[in-house]
């Protein structure tokens, strides 16, 4: 057969796949979520299997092993005793508190590494919720940004080198920056979880922090899983209220909306690969079903080829000590 054009010369050697390649994921692409808790010993968690709820001293020692590997950054969700937990969140600002701590002893640590910490209330709130709740049930938008801007300059002052909101609040974005940028620190910068959508994925998270909402569930603030458009607009509105990163979540159900806000704004684009994401990997590999390696890795090429400039997974480390 004479045929012109064949696609597979392109494909024939592992060194012209090497050089054709389009798209690489390193461990310098990726941010390691960690969970946190007061004490002196780890928890795993159940849901996650492979995850664990850190005591400071141990969360040190792993995030250091994770940035030696070449991880450059982890994200913080701290597991707030019961006791602490309040309707008006106010642990979530305390500087003597757990993620403060937290903070202090990584970058003293660990002086490169980049330390990021999620800026919403429900670890704090005794409702459960990402803001403040009135008596009769609604979101108090612009009352939880004040307790927000609280919760990023606690972060800040404890030495966070990002604050990454994710309470999906109207107007955050501005007030963090104009609290931010008042109190003197204008090298914070603004990781905003832009689009992030009322998803079911994130069902293992929630019970690793018993953060799960009391009442009610998160649609008036996070978005419809069945819009696109709607991205768009949010990510506009951040762009145009100074964010330094966009970030979608979940990451795997979502690559369209990684694509369009990577073709519409100029700014670094992040995906969250989230809990339930991770879990089905994880479920499917231990099941025997599936190449856990093997998925992990083709899992996180897809968001890279999707446009996503830096992945946020609970693989991070896996991902590293594979390539070491
Ligand atoms: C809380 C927050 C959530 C996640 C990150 N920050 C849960 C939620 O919004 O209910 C989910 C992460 C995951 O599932 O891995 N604001």
């Amino acid at each position: 057969m004479n045929l012109p054009i064949r696609p597979r010369r392109n494909r024939q050697s592992a060194a012209i796949r090497d050089l054709v390649r389009e798209t690489d994921l390193t461990p310098g692409h990726l941010i390691y979520p960690l969970f946190l808790q007061e004490g002196e010993a780890n928890t795993p968690i159940d849901a996650m299997p492979g995850c664990q709820r850190w005591c400071v001293r141990d969360l040190v020692k792993e995030a250091g092993e994770a940035h030696a590997l070449g991880v450059p950054a982890v994200v913080l969700f701290p597991r707030i005793p019961d006791e602490l937990k309040t309707r008006g969140a106010e642990e979530c600002h305390h500087d003597a508190g757990l993620v403060p701590r937290a903070i202090r002893a990584l970058k003293a640590a660990h002086p490169t590494l980049t330390v990021i910490t999620d800026v919403a209330l429900d670890p704090y709130n005794s409702d459960g919720h990402d803001g403040l709740v009135s008596d009769d049930g609604r979101i108090l938008n612009d009352e939880t940004i004040e307790v927000l801007c609280r919760q990023a300059l606690c972060h800040a002052r404890a030495g966070a080198d990002i604050v990454a909101p994710s309470d999906m609040m109207d107007g955050r974005v501005a007030a963090l920056r104009a609290a931010l940028d008042g109190a003197g620190h204008t090298g914070v910068s603004i990781m905003s979880y832009t689009a992030k959508y009322a998803s079911a994925y994130y069902g293992p998270f929630r019970g690793a922090l018993d953060s799960a909402p009391k009442a009610g569930d998160k649609k008036t603030y996070q978005m419809d899983p069945a819009n696109a458009r709607e991205a768009l607009r949010e990510a506009a509105l951040d762009e145009a209220e100074g964010a330094d990163i966009l970030m979608v979540k979940p990451a795997g159900p979502y690559l369209d909306i990684i694509a369009r806000l990577r073709a519409a704004s100029t700014l670094p684009i992040a995906a969250y690969q989230v809990s339930g994401e991770y879990l089905m990997i994880k479920a499917a590999a231990a099941s025997g079903w599936l190449d856990e390696e093997k998925v992990m890795l083709e899992s996180l090429l897809g968001i890279r080829r999707a446009g996503a400039d830096m992945i946020l997974t609970y693989f991070a480390r896996r991902v590293a000590e594979k390539m070491a």
